[in-house]
């Protein structure tokens, strides 16, 4: 039984939105807050009880939102505070949660503290951000080139671990600190539920040893937001590249009062071999990754978030399984083998109509910053068409295009001009389509979320793997007292299964099985209550 302290999240099933590309209302193209609030019922209906927002604040958006200007108002694209407002009490109204989107690591060089600072060296803000002479590394910024940039106006060079114009706040100044607890009290008192954490891991440098995330004190400033009176009871998830369990434990042991899970990326390297790379036999790997995962998370006892795409990450069934003519039995193949292990189950909005990655001819078809920079540095060894090709599969835009919801002129997210292309199979997989459809990914996945509500044996039981490490296939149970049950999901080819246990009849299919034992098709998947 998890602990105490977490034991209640483990109901949670969260959404995430991408709110840029979610539902336009105001026909300018992009998704907005008002457009959030017109699809809770939806979201509702669906088996969600909580979102994840993306970020909202002022940004000038080079980062898409991540490179905040003002972390108390709302961006004017996406609405006003009183949106906010009108969306935490849609959302608590239906009995659901707000989970924000927190960006402590850095501001944008637009937020008032980056322009006082760099005024000089002794005015209040001036130690806010890192500044040096010289650059004292030569660290490199995610999105290309040194992280280092020379600011002209103070005349020294300031730190920024992504864009340009994303400044590495300094959290060794106890000001920074003090600011952002009451950043966060701010929006605890208008109600949020709980926060997504964004690269928590380098608030922390460690420049010593010459790296710019766990640094020494990082579990002191984690604890300084989230061990406080009214902010323990917060739903914490950390952005935060453990490469361990001991290490995930040093963050979210219930007593350590810091985050109460968090995103562990190692299943993300599934199906490529590096970012704009692929690589096959990602299913078996995913698979073992989520087994070691939830053999030493439930060893000590930490609450464990399943997911397998965001906005960062393309969908996994492009990387791992068949999206074209078997895509319907892949994404509810890995639906059934994600959201029935144990931990928060979160959702990528489009992941519950099977959406896959989109394919463009042209570089212009994209946003986003890392792609637009990465297209660059590869165009210089390679083809145009060898970079495009990279692109297609790895880009953060391949899980940001606006949400299919029908298979109309602009997708029926907005009535203007979208400011990304639409997905380019929008007009076959749309939200539409896959109602009317008699193999609809939406529909399987209201079910497996709602045979897991409620059902101890899936909410908090024991996870044991039954097939083995050669097996092309992933089938476990979840025990809880004296009920059993079992989750058998085939990989790409037909073939026989057979469970050293009695099942009765399938509770859930994706093929409409009527029994455990047998032929499976490829990615056909069956959840049975195991006979006594
Ligand atoms: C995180 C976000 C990503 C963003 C980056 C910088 O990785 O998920 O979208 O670009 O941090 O804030
Ligand atoms: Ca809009």
């Amino acid at each position: 039984m998890l602990c105490a302290k977490y034991r209640d999240f483990l109901s949670w099933v969260i959404y995430q939105v991408y709110p840029r590309s979610f539902m336009d209302t105001n026909g300018d193209g992009i998704g907005d807050l008002p457009g959030v609030i017109e699809k809770l019922d939806y979201l509702k209906e669906l088996g969600v009880n909580a979102i994840w927002l993306c970020p909202c604040y002022k940004s000038p958006n080079d980062d898409n939102g991540y490179d905040i200007s003002d972390y108390r108002d709302i961006m004017d694209e996406f609405g006003t505070l009183d949106d906010m407002r009108a969306l935490i009490a849609g959302l608590h109204a239906r009995d659901m949660k707000l989970i924000l989107d927190f960006v402590p690591n850095h501001t944008s060089t637009a937020h008032r503290w980056f322009q006082e600072s760099r005024k000089g060296r002794d005015n209040p803000y001036s130690d806010y951000y890192y500044w040096f002479d010289a650059p004292p590394n030569d660290w490199k910024a995610a999105f290309g080139g040194s992280a280092w940039e020379y600011d002209a106006k103070r005349g020294q060079y300031y730190l920024h671990s992504y864009a340009i114009s994303q400044a590495d706040l300094n959290w060794d100044n106890p000001a920074v600190v003090q600011e952002m607890k009451n950043v966060i009290d701010y929006w605890v008192n208008l109600g949020v539920d709980g926060f997504r954490i964004d690269v928590v891991d380098q608030i922390s440098k460690d420049f010593a040893k010459g790296q710019n995330c766990f640094g020494p004190n990082l579990h002191e400033y984690i604890h300084a937001l989230f061990g406080r009176e009214n902010t323990r009871r917060l739903f914490t998830v950390g952005e935060c590249w453990v490469q361990d369990a001991e290490e995930m434990e040093r963050h979210c042991a219930a007593e350590r009062e810091e985050l109460s899970t968090l995103f562990q990326f190692e299943h993300m390297e599934c199906g490529r071999a590096d970012k704009f790379t692929p690589k096959v036999g990602g299913m078996r790997k995913l698979r073992d990754i989520l087994v070691k995962w939830q053999n030493v998370t439930a060893d000590r006892d930490l609450l464990y978030s399943l997911f397998t795409e965001n906005h960062d990450q393309p969908p996994m069934i492009s990387r791992v399984a068949d999206d074209g003519e078997r895509r319907y039995e892949s994404a509810t193949c890995l639906a059934a083998m994600l959201y029935l292990l144990k931990g928060v189950p979160f959702i990528y909005q489009g992941q519950e109509i099977g959406m896959p990655s989109p394919c463009y001819d042209s570089i212009d078809s994209f946003r986003d910053i890392e792609s637009i920079n990465s297209y660059a540095e590869l165009r210089a060894s390679m083809t145009e068409a060898e970079a495009l090709q990279k692109i297609n599969f790895g880009s953060r835009d391949n899980s940001r295009r606006p949400m299919a919801w029908d298979g109309g002129e602009k997708g029926g997210f907005t009535t203007g001009a979208p400011w990304i292309p639409l997905h380019s199979r929008q007009k076959e997989i749309n939200l539409e389509n896959d109602l009317a459809s008699e193999r609809s990914v939406f529909r399987f996945c209201q079910r497996l979320l709602k045979l897991r509500a409620g059902n101890d044996a899936f909410l908090d039981g024991t996870f044991q793997v039954v097939s083995r490490e050669e097996d092309d296939f992933f089938a476990f149970t979840r025990m809880w007292e004296s009920e059993k049950w079992a989750v058998i999901c085939n990989f790409d080819r037909e073939q026989r299964i057979t469970l050293p246990f009695v099942c009765e009849v399938p509770h859930l299919s994706n093929l409409g099985r009527t029994q455990a034992d047998g032929v499976y098709q490829p990615y056909e998947c069956a959840v049975c209550r195991v006979r006594h």
